[in-house]
């Protein structure tokens, strides 16, 4: 049985993971995607730079590409990402005003996901927003429009797609605690936007971890899981994982009613951001790694 089937008799919605048009393309690893996970989210092919590299010139080629593959396998799809301070064109960070960046945003954001409408079960709305103290990290959007540029970006999501869960979506908010002040800002940060009716769905936690703070990962996902209606574990891999850091990091989910999903950042080792270091469920010769035999012995 896979994981995902297995997720599904859980009550869960899919065990994902990252991918693009090159590793779809790979019949070896197109095939671990068929039969072993039941939602894509693409690694690069979503982001501002890869969409609009140029202000209203739309380049959607590679994300089509992954949403129709999608389709056709019978896969769902988290969409990653829309507002986000990386692999961000210049044109944007160079905007020095706040109608023109508002303007912006609500184009792009209209555009990207009212394209696949009906077609995407999330969308990471904004990503990577806090610092690790909690606060609005800087960037573009937080200096010009403080805090509104979140309630910019979801209201024109919403709109632009109003079956997709809306989710905002960081890093380090699982791996050092449920008192780490990055993880304890974005929930009460979280709570109060949706209290004033920003249309806020879901908490995404990346989960780049590393080994040993496995342990960390179910208080801090049940304090962010607290603060919204849905979550889901979003990115993960582990830095030279044993198998039990994988069961802790991925039964977290499982054990949370309102966690729908889990999304691994990647099907085999190579072919990971992180490739030194061992972090995924599969090696290099496409063959499963003990961590996936434990989750399936243990979820
Ligand atoms: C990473 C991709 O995996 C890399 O291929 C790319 O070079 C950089 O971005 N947080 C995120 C993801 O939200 O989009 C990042 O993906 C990893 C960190």
């Amino acid at each position: 049985k896979s994981i995902d089937a297995i997720f599904k008799s859980l009550g869960k919605q899919y065990f994902g993971t990252a991918a693009d048009r090159n590793l779809l393309n790979n019949a070896q690893n197109s095939e671990i995607i068929k039969a072993d996970f039941g939602q894509i989210t693409p690694e690069n092919s979503g982001k501002w730079q890869t969409i609009e590299a140029t202000q209203n010139n739309f380049n959607f080629n590679d994300l089509d590409f992954l949403v129709n593959w999608a389709q056709t396998n019978g896969k769902l799809v988290r969409g990653h990402t829309t507002v986000w301070h990386s692999q961000l064109p210049n044109w944007v960070d160079q905007i020095n005003n706040k109608a023109t960046l508002t303007s912006v945003i609500q184009n792009h954001v209209t555009k990207e996901i009212g394209r696949y409408a009906g077609k995407i079960l999330q969308w990471d709305v904004v990503n990577e927003m806090f610092d690790e103290s909690g606060g609005l990290r800087s960037s573009v959007f937080s200096r010009l429009l403080g805090e509104d540029f979140v309630r910019i970006a979801f209201e024109a999501a919403r709109k632009a797609d109003p079956a997709a869960k809306l989710y905002i979506n960081d890093y380090n908010t699982v791996e050092k605690g449920a008192s780490y002040k990055k993880t304890t800002g974005m929930a009460t940060y979280v709570k109060k936007w949706i209290a004033a009716g920003i249309p806020i769905d879901g908490i995404g936690a990346q989960a780049h971890l590393v080994a040993g703070e496995a342990g960390n990962v179910a208080p801090s996902l049940r304090l962010l899981c607290a603060a919204a209606p849905e979550c889901a574990l979003t990115e993960v891999d582990i830095v030279q994982a044993s198998a039990n850091d994988y069961v802790n990091t991925i039964k977290a989910c499982v054990d949370i009613a309102n966690c729908v999903g889990v999304t691994v950042w990647g099907v085999r080792d190579p072919d990971s951001w992180r490739a030194a270091s061992n972090p995924l469920l599969f090696n290099s010769g496409y063959s499963t790694k003990p961590a996936y035999g434990a989750l399936v012995q243990t979820l």
